[in-house]
């Protein structure tokens, strides 16, 4: 099949990219390449995905709506996979502007290019974030999401608000997929386990939010990843029967589903798992809650498992050694460059 994918040399994006690629599917990955992190992390996920023959890259930023609505409309593509956005919670305090520019505008430009092309399935990335402040764990999709903490959370949930008036009015299949915590190889400089892996190398630090008692349900990529592909071909039906809809769920071409473990972790168990890999104490700095934070999350993965047959099978102690092995020897290889 032909794939769009966005934030190509983005985590995510990438590592779904080359899973495709070995599956010889035909791949166009976009990207703005922008500096929010290490351009040159990015850039070494695009070199590894254009040794592929079947891949091709095009520098674009998603707010450019002419461009992206001519992109969509001339190749024919099967899937489109948005993943490109302005992720991270804190820095949506300090940036708000780039939120409402990639996950706003961003978002309705690949809404308007898949409505004109009439793209059979728009698969989009929403987040853990959207459940807020509530206290009901595990979070079931059909629990409320009216109160956003962060700006970032807010707008992946006008994301799947916005998705879902595409669905209604030009009948486009769209399934909204809500990451939790995802690490592993090739994984964001700005996430917890990138800046204690560093941290702890080089004798620094490590920031500690709330005394360390928050849990975060971690989800390896290559669960997002398999998620991800097995949800792309289970395309939206459309349900006239479904005329009170539940959240997650319409009479329309929507869905929305949790892709997670399952299973959170404590977050000082996390940096124990991390410290017994590297063979070192983190020199750990307490520091209470961060504005935009949530204490908890954990998926209800009931769902995803009933449509997709898959449950996520990479434990916490695997996943990080494959992140840590990954960490070294890339920035072994960069730093003999
Ligand atoms: N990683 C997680 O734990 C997590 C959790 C929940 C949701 N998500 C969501 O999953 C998606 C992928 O996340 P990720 O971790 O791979 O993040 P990432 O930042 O590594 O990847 C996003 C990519 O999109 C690109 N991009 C950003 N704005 C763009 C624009 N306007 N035009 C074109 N490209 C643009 C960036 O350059 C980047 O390469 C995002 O939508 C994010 O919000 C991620």
């Amino acid at each position: 099949m032909k794939y769009l994918v966005t934030g190509s040399a983005g985590f995510i994006g990438f590592s779904l990219c080359q899973r495709l690629l070995e599956n010889w599917h035909e791949v166009v990955g976009i990207d703005n390449m922008n500096s929010y992190y290490d351009q040159g992390l990015k850039q070494s996920r695009l070199d590894i995905l254009e040794q592929y023959s079947h891949f091709r890259f095009i520098h674009l930023d998603i707010t450019d709506y002419e461009k992206i609505i001519v992109l969509c409309t001339q190749e024919d593509f099967d899937r489109v996979i948005h993943l490109a956005a302005q992720a991270g919670v804190r820095y949506s305090l300090k940036n708000p502007f780039a939120y409402a520019d990639s996950n706003l505008n961003g978002h309705l430009a690949i809404l308007e290019g898949c409505r004109k092309a009439k793209i059979k399935h728009l698969v989009y990335a929403s987040s853990s974030a959207v459940y807020g402040m509530t206290d009901q764990t595990p979070f079931n999709q059909n629990i409320p999401t009216d109160h956003p903490v962060s700006l970032y959370a807010a707008t992946k949930k006008s994301n799947e608000l916005m998705a879902h008036s595409y669905s209604y009015l030009y009948q486009l299949p769209t399934t909204g997929l809500r990451f939790f915590s995802v690490y592993g190889p090739w994984g964001r400089p700005d996430m917890a386990l990138f800046k204690f892996t560093k941290a702890i190398l080089a004798n620094e630090p490590i920031d500690i939010y709330n005394n360390g008692n928050l849990s975060r349900d971690f989800t390896f990529i290559d669960d997002i990843v398999e998620g991800v592909i097995r949800i792309s071909d289970i395309i939206p039906p459309m349900n006239l029967k479904n005329r009170l809809p539940a959240s997650t769920s319409s009479s329309e071409y929507y869905r929305l589903y949790n892709i997670g473990n399952g299973q959170p972790v404590q977050l000082i168990d996390f940096i124990a798992v991390l410290e017994s890999l590297l063979g070192k104490q983190a020199i750990k700095n307490f520091l209470p809650m961060q504005p935009g934070d949530v204490y908890t999350t954990c998926a209800d993965t009931e769902d995803f498992f009933s449509v997709t047959g898959y449950r996520p099978q990479v434990s916490i102690e695997k996943g990080v050694k494959a992140f840590v092995e990954w960490y070294q020897s890339y920035y072994e290889l960069v730093s003999n460059l």
